[in-house]
């Protein structure tokens, strides 16, 4: 059992790698050296991971209160709208997820470094 996880960028790049259960999308993409913000160090204590889960949610662990509440400060809310820190792949998952990283949020890495 694998799963792939296309890391999306707004402009038009991909990354494609594999997760395991219990890690999370903050810690897959930083461990490949994919670009995402993480002010907080991953304990959603702000909401600057936010993706957006184009395909696969079924996948992931569901959102619990307290990433509801910091994601009700994100910018671009919407359906999909995840902390990638909290988000992690469940036992057993098998397929494919697809990420899609705000322009916005890489802006913020490049901006803070
Ligand atoms: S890194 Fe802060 S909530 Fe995910």
């Amino acid at each position: 059992m694998s799963t792939q996880i296309h890391f999306e960028h707004s402009d038009g790049t991909e990354r494609v790698v594999q997760g395991r259960p219990g890690q999370n999308l903050l810690e897959i993409a930083l461990y490949h050296d994919i670009e995402l913000d993480h002010a907080c160090g991953g304990v959603c204590a702000c909401s600057t991971c936010h993706v957006k889960i184009m395909e696969g949610a079924d996948l992931l662990t569901e959102a619990r209160d307290d990433e509801e509440d910091q994601l009700d400060d994100a910018r671009d809310l919407s359906l999909e709208s995840r902390l990638a820190c909290q988000a992690k792949i469940l036992p057993g998952a098998n397929g494919k997820i697809r990420v899609a990283i705000p322009a916005w949020n890489v802006n913020a890495v490049r901006e803070g470094h």
